[in-house]
């Protein structure tokens, strides 16, 4: 029987992860792990149990792992891009001495453990067309160099200790339940919002500015069946590229524009955000993730586009 403990439960990715999981597991089997301050509320805290969950305090991992006899792992727990660089010591530790502490809890009760990487994990030297799976890793955010230390542990922890660790390397998410919070892909979801609100969009990136993208639905199953995957077919583990389109914000202005065309986008660049964004892939070569795990998405640009306006004019009521 799988027992499911999500770290970092009422994040962007967590807080839509904890329902699929409960979904397909079952409600009782999937713990919602999150920190003070960020308790789940409405259907998150409804549909299952929860538990207050701090990567920076190891006790509080094992007590979790312990009492619901913890099997699996989901270490959400971290900063975003942007937001790493206006702290970058903080951006470490929930990063890597967090890490740490989920591993050595791990370890000591046989549990298998997800902990996404990123496109920010490579960086200027890095092939930027179809990006191979393995390749130069030198980035130069705080954010990319927390996963690339990811990555490395993770793989430590399964050569030395056996640790049952797996991964992605995840491009920008975009979703419309739970907002992201200080990442250079923000963009990409953003715009939805001012789309249906009928505002004016402000992008913080250039025109032309390549990044690899997916929708939350198609991240949430890359998560899920990397870890259902059979582990004798898994030559690679920490970190699997995947992805599942690459646009620019003209690509994307222009998709969301064939449904809503009044919307209007103007550019104000960020230099932070475009330094960062120049530094990623403009398209990954998730090859391996296919041939290893049968990944596969679902959506692309257009039918995200109608599924993402559809789910935030109900939520918006617009
Ligand atoms: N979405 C992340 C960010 O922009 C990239 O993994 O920081």
């Amino acid at each position: 029987m799988k027992k499911i403990l999500i770290i970092g439960s009422t994040g962007q990715i967590g807080s839509e992860l904890v329902m699929e999981l409960r979904r397909r597991f079952g409600s009782t089997n999937v713990i919602a792990g999150y920190i003070a301050g960020k308790e789940p509320t409405g259907e998150l805290e409804k549909s299952g149990p929860s538990v207050e969950v701090d990567v920076l305090n190891r006790n509080s991992i094992e007590k979790a792992v312990e009492g619901y006899q913890i099997d699996t792992i989901y270490n959400l727990a971290a900063l975003l891009s942007v937001v790493a660089e206006s702290n970058p010591a903080l951006a470490w530790k929930v990063g890597i001495d967090g890490l740490w502490n989920v591993l050595e809890v791990a370890r000591n009760y046989n549990c298998a453990v997800f902990t996404p990487s990123s496109i920010g994990s490579f960086g200027v030297d890095t092939p930027h067309d179809m990006t191979p799976q393995d390749t130069i890793q030198r980035p130069r955010t705080m954010y990319g160099i927390t996963k690339v230390t990811t990555e490395l542990l993770s793989d430590y922890y399964h050569t030395k200790y056996g640790v049952d660790t797996r991964s992605v390397r995840f491009p920008g998410i975009i979703s419309n339940v739970t907002l992201p919070g200080g990442g250079t892909t923000d963009y990409a979801v953003d715009i939805y919002y001012a789309a249906v609100k009928g505002e004016t969009f402000v992008c913080p990136l250039k025109s032309d500015t390549f990044l690899d993208m997916m929708y939350m639905p198609d991240a949430l199953n890359a998560a899920i069946s990397l870890l259902e995957a059979d582990p004798s077919l898994l030559k690679h583990r920490n970190s699997f590229n995947v992805t599942a389109m690459s646009f620019t914000p003209e690509m994307i202005y222009k998709a969301i524009k064939k449904h809503i065309p009044d919307f209007e986008m103007i550019y104000e660049v960020d230099p932070l955000k475009q330094a960062i964004a120049d530094s990623w892939p403009n398209s990954m070569d998730d090859s391996c993730a296919r041939k290893e795990w049968n990944w596969i998405p679902k959506y692309d640009l257009d039918s995200m586009t109608v599924d993402m306006l559809e789910k935030l004019r109900a939520k918006l009521n617009k």
